[in-house]
């Protein structure tokens, strides 16, 4: 064994100068020095045994040696299943005179893949397109924008938006029954605020599902009711047991499971409403994104008296925009509209009327398809990547429908998925584990987002799962 070695697989430099003592006791030193130092920080992972000890020349004996008494030390902790990690700063552990804020962080290896769910490709953002409608909207005096919006939002966007939702989402309203916000998350506080101050006192919500909304209607005073999702979506038998009268789901595309809620759960799910004057927050996040076949409808469509319909530029122009819209049931509208007042937020009103312009032109819809197109390319590419690896038949297949912008790719029983997400990290794939969005626990998978993966890289992504996999198995 060399003196100095570099380990690539952290990036760290450790150093075993020959002082005549056994190795495993230099090794030893070398991780508790890079700990005290702060160039390993808490919560990193350290590699698998067999990695390091093939790094470094060694047998494993060597370093599972030097790991366990780290661990004995308190500087290490293991974790069945999600591998050896930097235990949370201590006195013990941190340099004398060093606040443990100032301790440099490890640079991260950087990203080759970027699968993280949520975000589209903002590199697709229609920038000309985007650019000639805010020149017509401050230049044009029929487009000119008031000084200050009103609280619903700008008219003229409102129009066309109510437009856009019949005509692509099969949700006839008028341009006075929409309400404009700064997104999703936010038309969610309007709407948790406003059923807060009705008596509501719970919310039952997909299980899994986007943990950000279910933060927000905390913050209005809300219960979290966690529901199942199964292969036909939100369990509305389950639903039933749970005795709330307001449930937040996305029925077009569930998240991140990808399932459609089917067409007997969502008779069954109005029906539920109706019965008990209850009112169903459907979050139609990425319907417009739907590659075999033509989305299905709003649910609000079918029944303006029990649904809040929320829909949001995020997912197809950009999350930085903030603008999205909110559609109440007639009833609620006017209580709807004075939280939107007392809240004193909402979005910009050149951002209101350029987006509208945008769907004036037919900007926006040759937007929409030319994403489309490119969002299936990449899908079909990590879909077929994943498929077809031999190595990977344990695990998949690829779960939801043709849609969206992520898929939820199932491990093998027994694996953690915190733990396979963090040594994708390691080897600069970035991808989010299922768990980070249940409630109560399910089977491991991650959640993988495509719409900025090349598709050349999804056979490279593929094979970074199954050596993780493989090596994750050598380990165990
Ligand atoms: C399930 C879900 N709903 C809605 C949104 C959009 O939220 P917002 O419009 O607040 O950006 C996202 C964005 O990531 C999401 O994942």
């Amino acid at each position: 064994v060399a003196t100095n070695r570099t380990n690539y697989v952290t990036g760290l430099l450790l150093e075993l100068p020959d002082d005549g003592r056994a190795l495993h006791s230099r090794l030893t030193s070398a991780i508790k020095a890079a700990i005290v130092a702060g160039r390993l920080t808490s919560g990193h992972l350290l590699p698998p045994s067999r990695v390091l000890a093939a790094d470094l020349g060694c047998s494993r004996w060597v370093v599972n040696e030097a790991y366990a008494q780290l661990a004995a030390e308190g500087h290490l902790q293991t974790l069945q299943g999600s591998g050896t990690r930097v235990a949370p700063v201590t006195a013990a552990t941190r340099e004398p005179g060093r606040p443990a804020s100032s301790r440099p962080a490890l640079v991260a290896p950087p990203v080759v893949a970027d699968l993280r769910p949520g975000a589209p490709d903002v590199t697709n953002f229609p920038t000309a397109p985007w650019t000639r409608a805010l020149q017509h909207v401050l230049t044009a005096a029929d487009w000119s924008p008031p000084v200050f919006a009103p609280p619903q939002g700008v008219l003229r966007a409102r129009q066309l938006i109510a437009d856009y939702l019949g005509r692509v989402r099969g949700l006839p309203v008028e341009a006075d029954e929409v309400l404009l916000t700064c997104g999703t998350s936010h038309g969610m506080a309007v709407a948790a605020r406003v059923l807060a101050a009705r008596g509501a006192l719970r919310l039952a919500v997909e299980d899994p599902g986007w943990p950000r909304l279910h933060q927000v209607a905390s913050a209005a005073g809300l219960r979290i009711e966690p529901v199942a999702v199964d292969t036909e979506g939100l369990n509305v038998d389950a639903l039933r047991r749970t005795d709330t009268q307001v449930v937040l789901c996305a029925p077009a595309h569930q998240f991140p499971t990808g399932t459609v809620l089917s067409a007997a759960r969502r008779r069954a799910l109005l029906a539920w409403a109706t019965e008990c004057s209850a009112m169903i927050i459907e979050d139609d996040y990425d319907a417009e994104f739907r590659y075999d076949r033509r989305p299905v409808g709003a649910l609000a469509g079918l029944d303006r008296d029990h649904v809040i319909y929320l829909g949001s530029t995020s997912k197809t122009l950009h999350p930085g925009l903030r603008l999205g819209w909110l559609v109440p049931p007639p009833e609620l509208r006017r209580p709807m509209l004075d939280a939107l007042d007392s809240s004193a937020a909402g979005p910009s009103s050149l951002d209101q009327l350029t987006f509208a312009r945008l769907i004036d032109v037919g900007d926006y819809d040759r937007h929409l398809r030319r994403t489309r197109t490119a969002y299936r390319i990449r899908r079909d590419a990590l879909v077929d990547a994943l498929d077809r690896h031999p190595a990977l038949h344990d695990c998949g297949p690829a779960h939801g429908v043709a849609a969206g912008l992520q898929l939820m790719f199932p491990l093998p029983h027994g694996r953690d998925d915190h733990t396979v997400a963090a040594l994708l990290a390691d080897r600069g794939i970035a991808v989010a584990p299922l768990s980070r969005y249940t409630v109560r626990p399910r089977p491991p998978a991650l959640v993988m987002g495509y719409s900025r993966l090349t598709p050349t890289r999804a056979a490279w992504t593929a094979d970074q799962l199954a050596t993780t996999l493989a090596d994750m198995e050598v380990d165990r």
